[in-house]
């Protein structure tokens, strides 16, 4: 009997005009009881919405959940969650807070105290019980909210990224403390699934590793780590395998840009553009730069080099296949010419050459630009444009595409942007 089990899992959510934005799609996926499985993917890739779903907290489109053996309709006894904001009630204490974590059953008070003050020991914050959430750390409002997990006893513990919001070492603590819990077996649980954007830490504590594609959401690749635990980050076995992972990211990656730029060309409108600053980009490239002496640069070298990870890094190598300033396979990179030539270019030429690598490869530059000449030296509001992309959007990732396209166009002043009208003109018309 699986853990839990997904079968033909399809998602969407309703867009404001209406139309479906497909977020997740046939996903299959199944848990065998003594697992410790990571999820990782792009942002927006569907993982928070894949982890809702297998709570119940969802009902999927499409597809059904069985947790051991049982269909999931709605949020289940024996399955917990983490989240990466903590999300305690700061006008409760920590022992009121984990207390909360059993209010859905029906417990008599005394048995819940009980049982609280067991789950706050037991993840180490003994003697902080009648203290506010605003009196911790970080690191111990984050041991709050695993108590509040473990408290119910659950035999499934689900995790959002729950180390993400923590500084390194604080994360390493919290990190072994839950993988001692795990190998102690006083507790009842079974399986753990987390999602994470550091391929480190799910190669350091999975038997499995998914990696989520986006566009919609899928599982594109899987990885066992057979290694014993604990591991060892530098581990020559650990270091073979983050290497393994990132190509598997990188090559899904490429093939999602690739697909897109041999069918039309150029990305539509529907593409979401990378959140991701020219600061990043030019930053990247003298990076690469730096660690080519002959050929292309590993990902992983490059992602130490400049002290980034995953989450931070992908867009930017999105963002520069994207413009042609570098290309992006088998966990290599490597600057083309293109891409060379912007790096060399003073600070005009740098902005003129920008602008036509927008122009050529972004076709909503391009739109925005022919609206604004055609406008004839009358401002347009930028609600106009971010109108536009909602047909293709959720309003949030409307305006977070188009404040990406505007930083963009006025690096490259292809067109201008007035900060608290929101009008948009060309960047020579006043
Ligand atoms: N309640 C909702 N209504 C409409 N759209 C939503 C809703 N929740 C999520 N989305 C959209 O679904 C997509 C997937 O979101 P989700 O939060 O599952 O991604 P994620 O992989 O967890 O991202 P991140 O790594 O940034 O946490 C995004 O485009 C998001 O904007
Ligand atoms: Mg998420």
């Amino acid at each position: 009997m699986s853990l839990i089990e997904l079968n033909n899992i399809s998602h969407y959510f309703d867009k404001p005009d209406g139309q479906p934005l497909h977020v997740i799609e046939q996903v299959n996926f199944k848990m065998e009881n003594g697992e410790i499985v990571a999820l990782l993917g792009q942002s927006g890739s569907g993982k928070s919405t894949l982890l809702r779903i297998l709570a119940g907290l969802i009902a999927p489109r499409q597809g059904t959940v069985m947790y051991q053996s049982q269909p999931v309709y709605g949020p289940v006894q024996g399955i917990a969650m983490v989240f990466q904001s903590f999300a305690l009630m700061p006008w409760l204490t920590v022992l009121q807070n984990v207390e909360l974590g059993l209010e859905a059953q029906k417990i008599p008070a005394a048995i819940r105290r009980e049982r609280a003050l067991k789950a706050i020991d037991k993840i180490g914050m003994d003697g902080f019980e009648s203290a506010y959430p605003k009196e911790l750390s970080g690191g111990m409002r984050q041991r709050v909210g695993f108590a509040r997990a473990l408290v119910t006893e659950p035999q499934l513990l689900l995790m959002d990224e729950p180390f993400s919001a923590l500084d390194v070492l604080t994360a390493e603590s919290l990190r072994n403390d839950l993988m001692e819990l795990w190998h102690a077996q006083d507790t009842q649980m079974k399986g753990i699934l987390f999602v994470t954007h550091n391929i480190e830490e799910a190669i350091l504590m999975a038997d499995r590793v998914l990696v989520f594609g986006s566009n919609p959401g899928c599982i594109k690749g899987e990885l066992k780590i057979n290694l014993p635990q604990p591991r060892n980050s530098q581990d020559p076995k650990v270091l073979t395998l983050i290497d393994d992972v990132y190509k598997m990211m990188t090559s899904q990656r490429l093939g999602t840009i690739k697909a897109h730029v041999r069918i039309q060309t150029k990305v539509g409108f529907d593409y979401r553009l990378p959140d991701v600053g020219i600061a990043e980009l030019i930053g990247l490239l003298e990076a690469v730069e730096e660690l080519q002496q002959k050929g292309p640069v590993d990902l992983p070298l490059l992602a130490d080099y400049i002290r980034l990870n995953i989450d931070d890094l992908f867009p930017v190598l999105e963002a520069l296949s994207l413009l042609q300033l570098a290309h992006v396979s088998e966990g290599d990179i490597a600057m083309t010419a293109e891409g060379q030539e912007f790096l060399n270019a003073d600070i005009t030429n740098k902005k003129i050459l920008f602008a036509k690598l927008l122009l050529a490869h972004i076709p909503l530059a391009e739109h925005i630009h022919s609206v604004l000449q055609a406008a004839h030296g009358e401002k347009v509001s930028e609600k106009e444009f971010e109108q536009e992309l909602e047909a293709y959007f959720t309003e949030d990732e409307a305006k977070r595409v188009l404040a990406t396209m505007i930083d963009w166009g006025r690096y490259a002043e292809i067109f201008a942007y007035d900060y608290n009208s929101g009008l948009m003109s060309l960047e020579d018309v006043n």
